[in-house]
């Protein structure tokens, strides 16, 4: 256990970038030096966690160097472009900002989209370690940040919200986007060019929320809403924590409305499972992902459809491969080993990754399953003993298929107390 704490916080370390931004020195770790050299947001919230075994100040860090890029609307956003290197080589990022399209003269500072909104849970854990004078600053911002996202994020006011390019889901090339964006699943491309369409026009719509509601690319994604529900309830608890009880309330309340949507629309009962909402019709993917089971995250999920879920968890044929959670059910036609498909990079697709393992372990542990987070966990630790803290791993042989020396690998040191 020691020297898997120690082999996370020198990964995360040697990560780390430090800034020297408006006279002030910003800290934060990249996802992974090779393949994702800026700041991600989901990613800085999963470091901050696994930094606050180790160093609060640092922890703190991390999370205050993406909170100051916050939107004058509330939006945190998913990047944040610290460094200008490698952005002449990624016109794309032009695609992901609210910037015009002069590309010599101005770059862009982050991106327009969001990610899963893991912060109040990030927030809390510090709270939780030990930091005193975080909250008082972190707490308006979280305000700021849910309000955007239940006031902007939620066109049919029904409680769930929408996210408008699945780089927001953090699932970048989920199959469960396959057929909502017109993509041919056979052929890499089509998918890699269907995801384009979907930046451009966003981009020529100049990230209008009202435009891209009535015409554009939008989901209600389970993974994002079910961390958005378990996120509110952290709210919620910070805000009494700071006795602002009006807060508490409002998180509360939303609360109880998205896990009630979730429940009533996502919920598909002759399967047993959840299922994405789709654009203004909310039609259903059919395709078995991760997202799929992330509910079992929520402790009022009720029981029966936990123990539905808990079916498809531990099929042998479905997700309980020799290295679960693979990111796709083995069963399904689109099942990849790998995160390279036909020479392309695109990841979801089957391979397991720490982030939605460590949610559904902390799932597990909730609803009492022991025996199950226990083998989880275990296996979880046998993929990073064999092939280090990579981004994904095969979910069949466990061999790492990802980017290597990736910082949210390391929450496996809070799966590792388990074992
Ligand atoms: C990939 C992942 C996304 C993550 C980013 C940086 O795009 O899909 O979830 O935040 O890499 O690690």
């Amino acid at each position: 256990m020691d020297s898997l704490l120690d082999a996370a916080h020198s990964l995360l370390q040697a990560n780390t970038e430090l800034v020297e931004y408006e006279g002030e020195t910003w800290r934060y770790s990249v996802p992974s030096r090779s393949v994702y050299p800026h700041q991600w947001l989901w990613d800085s919230c999963f470091h901050a966690i696994v930094w606050s075994h180790f160093d609060l100040t640092r922890a703190c860090d991390e999370l205050r160097s993406i909170l100051h890029w916050q939107h004058a609307d509330g939006l945190v956003p998913h990047m944040v472009f610290w460094r200008s290197e490698g952005l002449r080589k990624h016109f794309w990022h032009y695609l992901e900002s609210a910037d015009g399209w002069r590309f010599r003269q101005k770059r862009p500072w982050t991106s327009a989209l969001t990610q899963p909104p893991v912060l109040a849970t990030a927030v809390e854990r510090l709270v939780q370690a030990g930091v005193d004078d975080f909250l008082d600053d972190a707490l308006p911002r979280l305000e700021r940040y849910y309000l955007y996202l239940a006031e902007r994020r939620d066109p049919d006011r029904d409680g769930l919200i929408s996210t408008i390019c699945q780089y927001e889901t953090g699932l970048d090339y989920s199959p469960a986007y396959d057929r909502s964006l017109g993509a041919d699943p056979a052929r890499p491309k089509s998918i890699l060019r269907a995801l384009g369409r979907v930046k451009l026009a966003n981009k020529l719509r100049g990230y209008d929320l009202d435009r891209i509601f009535a015409r554009g690319w939008h989901c209600e994604d389970v993974l994002v809403n079910t961390i958005w529900i378990d996120n509110l309830a952290a709210l919620k608890r910070l805000a009494e924590l700071a006795g602002r009880s009006d807060l508490g309330d409002w998180a509360e309340q939303k609360r109880a409305q998205a896990l009630q949507t979730l429940l009533e629309r996502s919920w598909d009962a002759d399967r047993g499972l959840f299922f994405n909402l789709d654009g203004a019709d909310e039609s259903r993917p059919t395709v078995k992902t991760i997202q799929c089971l992330l509910p079992l995250l929520l402790e009022d999920l009720p029981p029966e459809m936990t123990e539905r879920l808990l079916e498809h968890l531990t099929a042998a044929n479905e997700f309980w491969t020799p290295f679960p959670v693979p990111s796709v059910a083995l069963d399904e036609a689109t099942y990849s080993e790998d995160s390279r498909l036909g020479g392309k990079r695109l990841i979801w697709r089957g391979p397991l990754s720490m982030n939605t393992n460590w949610f559904l372990w902390q799932g597990l542990v909730r609803h009492g399953e022991t025996r199950l987070a226990a083998h989880l966990a275990e296996r979880s630790l046998d993929c990073i003993e064999r092939g280090g803290f990579n981004e994904f791993f095969s979910a069949s042989v466990g061999e790492p298929v990802g980017a290597d020396r990736f910082g949210w690998a390391t929450l496996a040191v809070e799966m590792a107390a388990a074992v």
